[in-house]
């Protein structure tokens, strides 16, 4: 089986962008980490990145079917600054039933209030947050033991 690990807007700058709260880990390194945790789990991460609201929409349709069809444990989501605007992502998680780990690499509740509501955290199974990118090592550990005990 295998993890979907989903990145939204502006990550892909990772490394460059603001690395005083997002660290000096490039996507690369990210996606690296990923394949590794997953590997480690024996499944395999499908890692997939875009600043397209609509292409991440898309994306968790499809891991919804993958799901249902039991080739997929669900998703790790970091859907960047969508997390506070996007009622269609809280809609498509919900619709589909995905099962989601959203992610947080900063620790939004301490940073500007327009970042302490998340959209998607109620469609969410889990969430990680404030653990820079070792994040989505303890999101992937996370979603593999509940799919694992639910299933
Ligand atoms: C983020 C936090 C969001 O508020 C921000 O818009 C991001 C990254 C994080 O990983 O800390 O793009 O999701």
């Amino acid at each position: 089986a295998s993890v979907l690990i989903l990145n939204g807007p502006n990550l892909n700058l990772l490394g460059t962008r603001e690395p005083g709260i997002y660290g000096a880990q490039t996507l690369k390194d990210v996606e690296a980490l990923c394949q590794d945790t997953a590997a480690g789990l024996g499944l395999s991460a499908d890692c997939r990145q875009s600043n397209h609201e609509g292409q991440l929409l898309d994306w968790i349709h499809e891991a919804g079917r993958e799901q249902a069809e039991g080739r997929l444990i669900g998703a790790v989501l970091n859907a960047g600054a969508y997390t506070h605007t996007s009622v269609a992502l809280h809609d498509a998680i919900k619709g589909t039933g995905l099962r989601v780990i959203e992610v947080h690499i900063s620790n939004v509740h301490a940073r500007e209030p327009f970042r302490h509501h998340s959209y998607l955290s109620p469609a969410a199974a889990g969430i990680v947050v404030g653990f820079g990118t070792e994040g989505y090592r303890l999101a992937i550990e996370g979603l593999h033991r509940l799919a694992t005990t639910e299933s």
